[in-house]
């Protein structure tokens, strides 16, 4: 059985005092959560991590929102998977498409950042996706094949079991305009089916979510889809009772 995990990504949002505020509400949050055996956290900027860890409810998963491959050293502006490790942080989202269009990232990259997330005992949360322009051409699967299988290439299954999917459509995110629970479904198994032809029987267990405009009204309908465990929210994570109703919309 795959937990369900439902991950906020609060982007470049939220001051520490208002991560505060935000926290204030969501204690209640985690026992309903842990009672319905789902996992949830928020992944605030970096300068809001501190506040978060110390006035988050026991068991918020708290995320950074990228993570540099190497330990230390010359890299201005960055900040390692040993420093995360080190504050408290537990899970590191990696592969953002908007890390790849602005920032550079690719996937091979990315193969490094999860290399280095998992050798400090982080969860690496790895996103992939096309644009409308390779959706509209049909093209969606083999695109989202190789963000995968680059991403992945090497792994050994006890790693590759330790690592969050999540299928996030660029023209879906942040444009209201969601991928229907078919489609994400469609897009999600063929990602499993990836997965499987790498790793075997390990891909029943690794968590694909789903992202891109997901609101209090549309997850139910993800969340019935057989391989969607879960969901990666930007806009509706942002205010506590979205997110609360959010929560309520994965379990009930
Ligand atoms: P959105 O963002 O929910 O605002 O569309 C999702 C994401 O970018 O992770």
């Amino acid at each position: 059985m795959r937990r369900k995990f439902l991950l906020g990504n609060w982007k470049m949002n939220k001051t520490p005092e208002e991560a505060r505020s935000f926290l204030q509400g969501v204690g209640p949050l985690l026992s309903l959560a842990e009672s319905h055996g789902v996992d949830i956290g928020i992944a605030p900027t970096f300068l809001a991590i501190p506040a978060v860890l110390e006035n988050a409810p026991e068991g918020l998963i708290v995320a950074s929102q990228n993570v540099n491959e190497h330990e230390k050293g010359a890299y201005t502006g960055e900040v390692s998977a040993p420093m995360l490790r080190a504050v408290g942080v537990t899970h590191a989202i990696i592969g953002h498409s908007e890390r790849r269009e602005y920032e550079g990232e690719t996937s091979s990259r990315c193969h490094e950042k999860i290399l280095a997330l998992l050798k400090e005992g982080l969860v690496p949360v790895y996103c992939c996706g096309e644009s409308l322009e390779t959706f509209e051409k049909g093209e969606t699967a083999s695109f989202v094949e190789r963000q995968v299988r680059e991403a992945f290439a090497g792994l050994s299954g006890e790693e590759a079991r330790k690592v969050v999917v999540a299928y996030e459509p660029i023209w879906a995110i942040g444009t209201g305009k969601s991928a229907s629970a078919e489609i994400a479904e469609g897009t999600i198994l063929m990602i499993r089916n990836v997965l499987r032809d790498m790793f075997g029987e390990v891909a029943e267990e690794i968590r694909i979510l789903y992202g891109g405009s997901v609101k209090p009204g549309n997850v139910r309908a993800y969340m019935g889809c057989p391989d969607i465990d879960g969901a990666l929210v930007g806009g509706a994570s942002l205010d506590p009772e979205s997110y609360r109703q959010l929560l309520e919309g994965m379990i009930l």
